[in-house]
């Protein structure tokens, strides 16, 4: 049989691992795919740039439109990343018939709901297991693994990045600064740093997870996202005491009410085993009504990780060319018209248990003001931590756990307590989650 010709957008990290995985393992994958599969063309913005990877058999084109557009071509393999100008070349391709493999979180979770719907027109394919958790294949799992399942909730350490940091900081009491230089010099971070630390990129993953696991469309807008910035090695230290880690998670819920759908720093409890997952490695934990909870773990980032996951979809696209475009597994695992606009809750609305640290006086009655706040907006305390004030101070660090309560009720108490006379600045606040 003819093999399968690819044209592959991009020659970064990604590409150059998609280059040297399909070579190396060229034989194993064809007698997986039932077709050679073979990158035929290739473009990238700068194709002068010397690279560490052989480009051999692979025609090198400078316009990347001519590429998309290119008739002797199968299936465009998007590796630019970014939403500047994949759109159009995306959405391009699928206009000529292309079907589409891409690694691009931010490109669906944005317009995703737009370029299913012109995939869906032209019967062709995207398929987008590299654009979250890097080589775990959790769009896959979700998708048809778990499709007996009512998902009830995700939660997911989907960026290596601020893991890599939380991890350090946690273990050898690095700074937040040089933690971040380190995992920018290992080449897992985005372009745009603050995409790592600020929650964007989890928020881009999560928001296609969700979609996927609820059968809504993709909402990225909707997202709460809050990152690691703030945080500092005291609350991971005090965390730890109380038998906590603090990791990014990136959390989405169904509810009647509505999807939380949001991305935070997140105590959960040192024993389970998603809070055993360190460095750059990723993790998401799925609960189905059906099957319980299911973990997924390994690299979600880097070149040949990434890679794993970009050929799989290019197995998947190839195996499915032979069935007819009504019979493949939908993009958003729920049949196009049968999506719900099930709303996104705001985050003052989702239901969640928190780590607060209170600046105190040491004074008496000052416990008993605040726990009465607390009971007064009904938020019921799971465990109290106070430290011993330092040799001359007299503002001592209290730290309360709270079991689950709604963000508003925890917002009006918080700035009740910021408003006591014996309480100094404000309340620091980590929520937390049992994910039992
Ligand atoms: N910057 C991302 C991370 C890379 O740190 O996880 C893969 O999306």
């Amino acid at each position: 049989m003819k093999p399968i010709r690819v044209g592959l957008l991009g020659l970064g990290v990604v590409g150059g691992g998609t280059i040297e995985v399909l070579r190396r393992n060229r034989e194993e994958i064809a007698r997986r795919a039932g077709r050679e599969i073979l990158i035929t063309h290739a473009t990238a913005k700068n194709l002068d740039k010397s690279r560490d990877f052989a480009l051999d058999g692979i025609a090198l084109v400078a316009d990347a439109h001519a590429l998309v557009s290119n008739p002797e071509i199968d299936i465009i393999c998007e590796l630019i990343g970014g939403d500047t100008n994949t759109k159009e070349l995306v959405l391009a391709a699928i206009a000529h018939g292309k079907h589409v493999v891409t690694a691009n979180k931010a490109l669906l979770a944005r317009h995703g709901t737009e370029i299913f719907a012109a995939a869906q027109k032209h019967q062709v394919m995207v398929a987008f297991e590299a654009a979250v958790a890097g080589g775990i294949p959790i769009i896959k799992a979700l998708r048809e693994g778990l499709s007996a399942n009512r998902i009830e909730w995700i939660a997911g350490i989907i960026n290596g990045t601020s893991n890599f940091i939380l991890s350090e900081m946690r273990s050898r009491g690095a700074s937040f600064e040089s933690v971040l230089k380190e995992a920018q010099a290992k080449g897992y971070a985005e372009a745009d740093p603050s995409f790592d630390i600020e929650g964007i990129d989890a928020a881009h993953k999560l928001t296609i997870l969700s979609a996927i696991a609820f059968g809504t469309p993709v909402q990225f807008e909707s997202a709460y996202t809050e990152g690691i910035s703030k945080l500092t090695d005291k609350d991971i230290k005090y965390a730890e005491q109380l038998g906590y880690r603090i990791k990014l998670l990136g959390i989405t819920r169904w509810t009647k009410a509505g999807i939380e759908l949001r991305v935070h720093p997140t105590l959960i409890p040192e024993k389970r085993l998603i809070a055993n997952v360190e460095g750059v490695m990723n993790a998401v934990l799925v609960k189905g009504d059906a099957v319980g909870a299911t973990l997924y773990s390994g690299r979600g980032a880097g070149a040949e990780a990434t890679a794993s996951a970009v050929i799989a979809d290019l197995v998947d696209v190839t195996r499915m060319l032979t069935s007819d475009p009504e019979h493949r597994v939908p993009h958003l695992a729920f049949q196009p018209d049968q999506l719900r606009d099930t709303p996104i809750l705001p985050i003052e609305k989702i239901e969640t248990a928190y780590y607060l640290r209170i600046s105190a006086y040491d004074q008496p009655g000052v416990m008993a003001d605040v726990t009465r706040i607390l009971a007064d907006s009904y938020i019921s305390i799971d465990a109290m931590l106070q430290k011993e004030a330092e040799e001359g101070e007299d503002i001592v660090d209290v730290i309360i756990l709270t079991h689950l309560c709604i963000e508003e009720h925890a917002n009006a108490a918080i700035q009740k307590i910021e408003g006591l006379p014996t309480i100094v600045g404000k309340v620091v606040r980590i929520r937390l989650e049992e994910l039992n």
